[in-house]
């Protein structure tokens, strides 16, 4: 037997900190909160996604009254993204969550199911996708989604 540690780098940053092409896509991250439909869970999830050619896609949940039809904000942009720019790669994404009337003070973090659309779309295109997680205190950024999901499911 042998036990391997798996680790993974969080950068933690002031907002003003990061560079300014990542202040806008977050700023429009949290734009696109605003559009989210959460009828059920009130969590307004934003998202946007910065391709390779510099065009920024964004999105937002989408729940449903059939509950379990709804779909993620980070995969409403994704998805989006590759069905429109089949052959563009993208570079990063952002990443916010808007509740009771505010933006949340932690960052929030992509679900699994996301993670595992994401890691697709950065194999698939053979570029690192950036993760930039957006909380009032501090925002967090991840420098590819290999990180977010070792030991993937791959074929
Ligand atoms: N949600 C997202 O859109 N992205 C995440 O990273 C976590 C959760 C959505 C799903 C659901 O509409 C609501 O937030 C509450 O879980």
């Amino acid at each position: 037997m042998k036990e391997q540690n798996i680790q993974m780098a969080v950068r933690i940053y002031d907002f003003t900190e990061l560079p300014l092409n990542y202040q806008k896509l977050i700023e429009l991250a949290k734009e696109q909160t605003q559009s989210a439909y959460a009828l059920h869970s009130h969590f307004q999830v934003g998202a946007t996604v910065l391709l390779a050619d510099g065009e920024i896609i964004g999105g937002n949940n989408q729940e449903n009254l059939a509950y379990p039809s709804g779909l993620c904000a980070e995969r409403v942009a994704l998805f989006y993204a590759n069905s429109q720019h089949p052959k563009t790669a993208v570079k990063a994404i952002a990443i916010a969550a808007f509740t009771n009337g505010t933006f949340t003070e932690d960052p929030i973090s992509p679900c699994g199911a996301c993670r595992q659309v994401l890691l697709e779309t950065e194999t698939r295109f053979k570029q690192d996708i950036e993760i930039l997680l957006y909380g009032k205190k501090e925002v967090f950024v991840i420098k590819r989604v290999s990180d977010l999901l070792p030991l993937c499911f791959s074929k």
